[in-house]
């Protein structure tokens, strides 16, 4: 495949007395986008780079509440937002929207290279507007497959066209470099990071454990385990979360466990949770948390129930057992290194799994051990040398 301006960019606005500037815009819209980018923004806003680059940031806030949360947490304040979500938002409205008021910012900003991240509406929506506007476009976590046009929907086919229209590929390993070869992208537009989101955990624990950040997330009573629950993938809505639910329910009649769900706000995730789950004993429903409490919540945790992708990274780094709510997954490294279990969605096989690791020591030991697949939390910093390499700078 040959990318669409494989060649690097001149700066925007090169001045004989001083260093040529080139402006970078980063877009995002989701909380995976924004914990994954932060570092990445970080990165770039920091020395060497800050001296040549201007990094710019534009939110679709294709979420709104939980991309706030995480803005607020890394003291990110855009350049730009686009103030997208609606209740209940349809993939093709959203998109519409999003590519609408995209394309004046590009015409505005006339960014040397556009980054986004990820498989979101926000990522595909913004590389179209980057490939349109005909600036390169670097994608962080490329290369990740399930290849599964339906599994995660829409997801897998978000990140297999960014990869199309991408300029520089930054896979967080190497299988999922291997798989973008596989598709005929060029070696030397390919550079395996280490995934960003593992900087962001690094960086929020050690805060946490200087005292410098502050989690408000529910402390347990009486020692017993706890049980973090999200889910809300779009394939996982109706009868398989109800599934889920059920499964929820039927381990809370434990007593020796806490089940604690930071509810997704997605209103069709809220109705059948409190449908179902609502007011039993031993399950707490909960807002989302910031980043900083969720970051505290899951290393106090004895085990998790996700149908999360971040979480599946973040947990092999904390050693954290992981329940899968899924048949498949773009992430097998964290099933390889055996921290990350995927059971579906069927009430029986998760109430199963779960209750094989609250009471066999053996099984639970083996899964709850510290790895590292996903990175060594510098995954940013060689994404900016990269960049700034691709922009001569
Ligand atoms: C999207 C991403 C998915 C990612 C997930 C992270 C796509 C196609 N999917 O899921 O990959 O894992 O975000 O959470 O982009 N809502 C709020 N407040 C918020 C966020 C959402 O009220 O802060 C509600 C709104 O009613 C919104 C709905 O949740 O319409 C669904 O949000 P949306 O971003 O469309 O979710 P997904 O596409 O399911
Ligand atoms: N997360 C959070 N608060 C919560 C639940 C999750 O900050 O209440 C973080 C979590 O640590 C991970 C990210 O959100 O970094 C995962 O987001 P989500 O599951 O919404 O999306 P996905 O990763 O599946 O795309």
């Amino acid at each position: 495949m040959t990318s669409p301006r494989d060649e690097s960019p001149t700066a925007t606005n090169s001045n004989p007395s001083s260093t040529p500037r080139h402006r970078i815009l980063v877009i995002l819209g989701t909380r995976p986008e924004a914990i994954k980018l932060a570092p990445v923004i970080q990165a770039l806003r920091s020395r060497p780079f800050c001296r040549a680059l201007d990094t710019l940031v534009c939110v679709t806030a294709q979420h709104r509440t939980m991309l706030d949360q995480v803005l607020n947490a890394f003291e990110i304040q855009p350049e730009f937002d686009l103030d997208v979500m609606r209740p209940g938002q349809a993939l093709s409205d959203l998109s519409s929207r999003i590519i609408g008021a995209l394309a004046p910012v590009f015409d505005e900003v006339k960014p040397s290279l556009a980054i986004v991240q990820g498989d979101t509406t926000t990522t595909i929506c913004a590389s179209l507007t980057s490939f349109y506007s005909g600036v390169p476009l670097a994608h962080v976590e490329a290369g990740l497959r399930t290849r599964d046009m339906q599994a995660p929907f829409p997801e897998e086919a978000n990140r297999v066209l960014t990869s199309r229209l991408a300029s520089l590929h930054f896979p967080p390993t190497d299988w999922a470099a291997s798989n973008l070869r596989e598709e005929g992208i060029r070696d030397e537009t390919i550079i395996t990071t280490g995934n960003t989101g593992i900087d962001a955990l690094f960086q929020t624990r050690a805060g946490l454990e200087a005292g410098k950040l502050a989690s408000v997330a529910p402390q347990l009573r009486g020692g017993k385990k706890l049980i973090v629950v999200t889910a809300h993938r779009r394939e996982n809505l109706g009868a398989a979360l109800d599934e889920i639910c059920r499964a929820v329910l039927q381990l809370s009649r434990r007593d020796d466990i806490e089940i604690l769900w930071p509810v997704h706000p997605n209103p069709r995730v809220r109705k059948t949770v409190r449908e179902t789950v609502c007011g039993r004993a031993n399950v707490s429903l909960l807002e989302p948390l910031d980043y900083v409490s969720f970051v505290d919540l899951i290393q106090r945790a004895h085990l998790i129930i996700t149908d999360s992708g971040g979480i599946q990274e973040e947990a092999p780094s904390l050693g954290k057992p992981v329940l899968v709510l899924r048949e498949t997954t773009e992430r097998p490294e964290g099933v390889e290194a055996g921290t990350v279990k995927l059971v579906g969605t069927g009430t029986a096989t998760i109430v199963r799994e779960a209750i094989r690791l609250l009471d066999d020591e053996d099984e639970y030991g083996r899964m709850a051990r510290i790895r590292n697949p996903y990175g060594d939390g510098r995954a940013s910093s060689r994404i900016a040398q990269r960049i700034s390499t691709f922009l001569g700078v």
